[in-house]
């Protein structure tokens, strides 16, 4: 079957493929987005901005949307449950230049579901249609919305929450296949995906969920009859993960990396952060991208822990040079368990 799109499009918009990044908050920065593009995803998202913080005009959320020419197509994404908000936020994203405006209603975290905004908009399905309507009507580029299956297992919604956004005018819906109580546990349901990509009569359909290889790429296209998929957690530590599906659906043979190419990777991504952040925060960021390249090697732990404690940039690359690469066997991430080196925010 042909799942893989290129080119795919959205409402106006020509995209390069089906194949899409996720907005990841606290991952999909700038650095992280300039090794997944290399891959040329068909959009690639920003992480999460508040609407009120972009309202007030907050420094730290306009950096959160920062991008470089090459990385268009590109979606930002709004996370709050103000109508009133909705259209100026809107406007905001296409003035900054990106290609698609999101909403975001997913977000299981506590502070963001107190007042009603991410996930907590599953609640109201009805305001998620207002908001989207605003959206659709203060700009050009298309609206699309990121959802769960719903709530809780007693309340999926999804199949309604599709047709309220059709009907509001979103050009996409992208569904992640657990509910807001399952968090990240337990499988992503693609059940739930499939039941709601049958409500929709135009309305394009993202699957989400435990897309770590191109095997499983292949199966959730398979499971749920979608239009396109959205890459999450499996694009941490490995950027290539588009390219390793593009070559699965093309009958191209898959490419196996070894250790010298995870070191040049790690390297890689090291020096974007080191370029894009402050000494201090750069080391911050560097332990957590070096757990995601290192964890799915045989014999990494003794460098991770040196570069959990190492000082300086410096010492991080020196720890990275001393290391045996070419004798180190790395496996593929293939299933969600596996993503565990940090807490998941979103
Ligand atoms: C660390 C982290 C941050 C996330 N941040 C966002 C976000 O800003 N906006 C959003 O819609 N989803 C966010 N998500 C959810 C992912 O986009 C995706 O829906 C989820 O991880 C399921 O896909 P996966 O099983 O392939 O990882 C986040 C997930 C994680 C793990």
């Amino acid at each position: 079957m042909d799942f893989l799109k290129k080119p795919f499009s959205l409402g106006s918009l020509v995209l390069p493929s089906n194949i899409f990044c996720a907005p990841l908050a606290g991952c999909s920065d700038l650095p992280f987005r300039k090794m997944t593009t290399k891959y040329k995803p068909g959009l690639v998202f920003c992480e999460m901005v508040k609407m009120d913080a972009l309202i007030r005009n907050d420094p730290h959320t306009f950096r959160l949307l920062d991008y470089e020419a090459g990385m268009h197509p590109i979606g930002g994404q709004l996370c709050g449950s103000k109508p009133h908000l909705a259209a100026k936020c809107a406007r905001i994203i296409e003035e900054l230049g990106f290609d698609v405006v999101d909403l975001n209603c997913g977000c299981p975290v506590d502070k963001v579901t107190k007042d009603g905004s991410g996930s907590g908009m599953l609640k109201t399905p009805e305001k998620i249609g207002e908001i989207i309507a605003n959206m659709v009507a203060a700009v050009k580029i298309p609206v699309t919305v990121k959802i769960r299956a719903g709530w809780d297992a007693l309340s999926i919604n999804a199949p309604e929450i599709v047709e309220i956004a059709e009907k509001a005018g979103a050009t996409a819906i992208c569904i992640h296949g657990r509910t807001r109580s399952q968090g990240y546990r337990g499988p992503a349901n693609w059940d739930f995906i499939r039941q709601a990509a049958q409500a929709s009569k135009k309305i394009r359909i993202i699957a989400n969920g435990d897309v770590f290889d191109a095997i499983s790429a292949e199966r959730i296209f398979k499971a749920t009859g979608c239009d396109a998929i959205l890459l999450a957690r499996g694009t941490m530590g490995q950027p290539w993960l588009i390219e390793d599906i593009e070559r699965h659906f093309l009958g191209l043979a898959p490419i196996v990396r070894s250790g010298i190419d995870y070191r040049n990777f790690l390297i890689e991504h090291l020096g974007y952060i080191s370029r894009y952040q402050t000494e201090r925060r750069a080391l911050l960021d560097v332990r957590r991208v070096g757990c995601w390249y290192l964890k799915l090697g045989r014999g990494t732990k003794a460098l991770r822990e040196a570069i959990n404690k190492a000082s300086s940039l410096q010492e991080v690359y020196q720890h990275i040079e001393a290391f045996p690469w070419e004798d180190t066997q790395f496996a593929p991430l293939s299933s969600p368990t596996e993503v565990s080196c940090e807490e998941a925010s979103c």
